[in-house]
């Protein structure tokens, strides 16, 4: 062993003893005839002290190091002298007198300093072109430790629970959850491709079939969609299945174990409401403008429908005619908005198509917009009655489709959020989705599509629904939201084969195109598929929330940048003529590098 202590297990119960060390050298300061070096290792920061007069040999050889070069110090533990300690490090009461030192690797200068400095930070390029510097800096290292404690705690909490680990395949078949397939070509088989998949959605049913009842897998999930904050192409899921058992059996075995993984890791942070709530989909969508609603804060919209029908009001007179609502976003002069926050949220409606109508509360009434001046006396009384508003209180009122202005107003309700810092950052506001359509129009390709994906359960409600009228009909699929994130997604699933062909019927496939894409799982659910059901919550999602990261790339060791390249390795990259020879591919019009 290089070493006989780590840097952060040396302390005053060591004063007195030889100590050998090994790591990087995080910081030198040279002080006259004396030399102060932190020594760095996963394990912490320990001081090195170099005395020309004491030990000249290790004096000599530290001044020659460089930050980050890798050494060896073997030395004695020794108190600082008084005045001297650092109270912000665990080791902040001793030093290391070096005596022996051995250089083990030099360094080149870093392409960026490790030690982020206020208000400038890197680019993160640079960052995820040297991810390995990266992930030397303290930040990076504290997620991933976070990360492994994360899924540790997991993995012991089910295995206690009756759960098995069970790893599926990689090289698989198009499972769909709504995302591009990333595709591998067969070598052997010309023509044909293997997909990875975007869940193991399939092979945890079919375990169910083979009777394991308890399943659960930290699994690695492909999906090739557009990138966003919350989205790698490449990310984890604990995916989890359970036979016999029904939507409550899973959201509290779910609940029971988040609740408990929060209090004992991030102790920081204040679940919202225990239980956690629960809101149907409609009801999330109505009230804060989102099926991923954040109930950090208030906000939430409200219907004025009945007011504006009543008085007939000009602008929204054709809304309301085609079945629309009108809806209202609130904001009390406790939350601080000013004019600049009034005209973007303005402008995010006028961007989103809607032309708002802007109410101001003054001493007198109402001031606001131009189309507040087209409100007659009625109406604006009927609104103060309505909505008895403070003064100074802006109200934000837009007419439309009754989702879709909901949605316009969530949207400017989760600007509002960041912009007057509504939000309590150690607060998780967990709460379940619930009832959520079955199925959803896909109007450019006018067929429908599954809300969820296509194995999950039809609520019972009436069978028929399903060819007569599939936009009526919910599923038994459930949401895990938090502060505004989608952090997982399950459903009750279908296991007898008729029901399920219809549902693949319902999604326009036809016999030919079932029985080809999904006959192994129809005929699998033929012999006693017992009832089931799972969720598959996403690993680095709750990571990033439990971290404070505004992304996932800060929780994943080696992430892909917004526009899915491997910085480092540079991938995805050409391969050799001889390569695709063998995978039976030719490149039609290879594009630019971008
Ligand atoms: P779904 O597709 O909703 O459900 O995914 C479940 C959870 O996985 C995470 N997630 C992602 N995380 C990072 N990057 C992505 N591109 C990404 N896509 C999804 C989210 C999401 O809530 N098989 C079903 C689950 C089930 O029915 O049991 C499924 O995969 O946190």
């Amino acid at each position: 062993m290089y070493k006989t202590h780590t840097c952060g297990e040396v302390n005053v119960s060591h004063i007195g003893q030889s100590v050998t060390l090994a790591g990087w050298v995080h910081r030198i300061r040279h002080h006259g005839g004396m030399l102060f070096l932190d020594l760095r290792d996963r394990f912490g920061l320990l001081q090195i002290v170099a005395d020309g007069a004491r030990s000249p040999a290790a004096f000599q050889q530290l001044a020659e190091v460089r930050p980050e070069w890798v050494i060896q110090v073997q030395g004695r533990v020794e108190r600082r002298p008084p005045g001297t300690e650092n109270p912000s490090l665990p080791s902040g009461e001793i030093e290391v007198l070096a005596e022996n030192v051995r250089v083990l690797n030099p360094s080149r200068p870093l392409p960026f300093p490790l030690e982020e400095r206020k208000g400038k930070s890197i680019d993160e390029s640079l960052r995820l072109k040297y991810r390995y510097l990266d992930l030397r800096r303290a930040r990076l290292q504290r997620n991933l430790e976070l990360r492994h404690r994360v899924v540790l705690f997991i993995r012991n909490y089910l295995a206690e629970r009756g759960f098995l680990e069970i790893e599926t395949p990689i090289l698989f078949k198009a499972t769909p959850e709504g995302a591009r397939d990333y595709l591998v070509p067969s070598r052997l088989y010309p023509g044909h491709f293997y997909a990875l998949p975007q869940s193991p959605q399939q092979l945890k049913q079919l375990l169910m079939i083979a009777g394991i009842e308890r399943y659960f897998q930290i699994a690695r999930c492909f999906r090739d969609e557009d990138q966003r904050g919350d989205r790698q192409p490449e990310f984890t899921q604990l995916d989890l299945e359970m036979a016999f058992v029904e939507r409550e059996d899973i959201l509290n075995t779910v609940e029971a174990l988040f609740t408990e993984l929060i209090t004992r890791l991030a102790p920081h942070k204040r679940l919202l409401t225990v239980p956690w709530p629960r809101l149907s989909y409609h009801e999330a969508l109505l009230r804060y403008g989102s099926d991923k609603p954040d109930l950090r804060f208030g906000l939430e919209l409200q219907d004025l429908t009945e007011c504006f029908r009543e008085a007939d009001f000009i602008p929204f007179r054709a809304a309301l005619q085609s079945g629309g609502s009108v809806r209202c976003l609130r904001l009390p002069p406790s939350s601080g908005w000013g004019r600049a926050q009034q005209n973007t949220a303005e402008k995010m409606l006028l961007e989103q198509g809607y032309i708002p109508l802007v109410l101001i509360r003054t001493e007198s009434g109402w001031s606001g917009n131009s189309l507040a001046r087209r409100m007659n006396e009625t109406l604006r009384q009927r609104l103060l009655e309505r909505l008895q508003p403070q003064v100074g209180e802006l109200c934000l009122i837009v007419a439309g489709e009754t989702f879709a202005v909901s949605k316009a107003l969530g949207n400017v309700r989760l600007w509002l959020r960041d912009a007057l810092k509504l939000a309590p950052p150690d607060v998780l506001a967990f709460a379940w989705v619930v009832d959520f359509p079955m199925f959803e129009w896909n109007a450019e390709e006018g067929r429908w599509e599954a809300a969820h994906h296509p194995f999950t359960r039809p609520r019972p409600a009436d069978p028929e629904l399903l060819e007569r009228a599939p936009q009526e009909l919910l599923s038994e699929a459930y949401d895990m939201v938090c502060n505004g994130y989608e952090l997982a997604s399950g459903s009750i699933r279908i296991h007898e084969s008729d029901l399920q062909r219809r549902v693949f019927r319902v999604l326009g496939l036809s016999e030919a195109q079932i029985q080809q894409k999904f006959g192994h799982l129809l005929e699998a659910l033929d012999f006693g598929a017992p009832p089931h059901g799972g969720i598959a919550p996403g690993i680095d999602r709750l990571v990033m929330l439990l971290a404070d990261e505004p992304n996932i790339r800060e929780v994943i060791a080696f992430p892909k940048n917004q526009a899915a390249r491997d910085l480092m390795a540079d991938a995805p990259s050409p391969v050799e003529e001889r390569q695709l020879r063998e995978l039976h591919l030719k490149i039609e019009n290879s594009q630019e590098k971008k």
